[in-house]
């Protein structure tokens, strides 16, 4: 078949339409982790609601400017026998000037007015008796949890039971800095909710099923702020319980503990990590008394064992350039008793 110029040119937009529908389908399955499309909370389920409307709404607009430029393009373009002459011009039209007026204004009042009644649900959701509390403190480049009820806390991995409509057991978070502006996200969980210092902003979350479910840091915050993750472990109430006994409890040690106890105490580390049956209460660096119980270091730099502790500790800035936290330069066998310490700690 042979196309004239103007059918192969339509041909070309079509493979080109088609194409970037076939990378966004692909992109999205590929961060399906981090999909605002796929919501497992309240307040993400309605915030999705609200993109599609918006999508729907900026979508339709798309279609019909694109369909006029495309059909302008074609039936209006040059030809052969053209004369020359301007076509017929045409000023000022009362009507065509009230329509392109009137009919923005009344999109932008739509838009407008189904975000701030999403807006509005979210942020006046009342708290139920039980909601869980947690104080999240953004750190150039680390979160600290705070769990000032159950006397908890911890960093970088946020751990909250699974609601049901039987037992509503959402989590509200109070968020703070302690340096530079944040900003608190999980896709599937809440919408993005700005950290700012001097401020109390607040979200809340209520996941309805157990996983795990990802996020990050999604204000540039310097040169970390990549590795500024966040995990969110949803457990059944009855795993959240055990999850937050084990971390009230102060832990047992053996005597072989003692020799690394002793070098942590000696160092720099005291100043800036708690933990429990030392005297190091330092608030700029995460707290230690419960770090195997992690899955990550470094905010989700590199998994959380023995051998990846033992490097980060050598050098941090390997894994995370410019991170706060100095290389110890300490001595192999200290290195050794020191990771032997902290890998009791469960
Ligand atoms: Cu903290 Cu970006």
């Amino acid at each position: 078949m042979k196309l004239t110029a103007h059918k192969r040119w339509i041909v070309w937009a079509f493979a080109f339409l088609l194409g970037s529908l076939g990378m966004a389908v692909a992109a999205n399955d590929l961060s399906l982790q981090t999909s605002i499309f796929s919501p497992e909370s309240a307040p993400a389920d309605s915030i999705k609601h609200l993109s599609f409307l918006v999508l729907g709404i900026s979508g339709a607009i798309f279609a019909v400017v694109t369909g006029m430029i495309l059909y302008a393009t074609v039936r209006f373009r040059q030809r052969p026998d053209d004369d020359g002459k301007e076509p017929p011009q045409v000023y000022g039209s009362n009507p065509v000037e009230a329509a392109w007026t009137i009919v923005p204004i009344l999109i932008v009042v739509v838009l407008a007015l189904s975000a701030t009644r999403v807006i509005q649900e979210i942020q006046n959701a009342p708290k139920p008796e039980s909601a869980l509390d947690v104080v999240v403190t953004g750190h150039q480049w680390w979160w600290e949890f705070s769990y000032p009820k159950l006397g908890i806390v911890t960093a970088n991995e946020l751990h909250v039971p699974v609601s049901s409509p039987q037992k509503r057991l959402p989590t509200f978070l109070q968020l703070r800095s302690a340096d530079v502006a944040h900003s608190f996200w999980v896709p599937r969980l809440s919408g993005k909710t700005d950290v700012i210092p001097n401020r109390h902003n607040q979200v809340w979350i209520e996941p309805q099923r157990a996983g795990l479910f990802v996020g990050q840091c999604a204000e540039y915050c310097g040169t970390q702020h990549a590795k500024m993750l966040l995990r969110v472990y949803a457990h059944t109430p009855e795993d959240f319980e055990r999850w937050a006994s084990e971390q009230k409890a102060v832990q047992a040690e053996g005597p072989q503990v003692a020799a690394g106890r002793m070098v942590f105490q000696r160092t720099a580390c005291i100043n800036c990590h708690t933990l429990d049956n030392t005297i190091a209460d330092g608030r700029f660096g995460p707290s230690l008394s419960h770090l195997m119980s992690r899955e990550t270091l470094g905010a989700g730099a590199l998994s959380n064992s023995p051998a990846n502790l033992r490097a980060w500790i050598n050098n941090p800035s390997q894994f995370k350039p410019g991170v706060r936290m100095p290389a110890m330069n300490l001595s192999d066998s200290d290195l050794d008793q020191l990771v032997a310490y902290l890998a009791t700690l469960k």
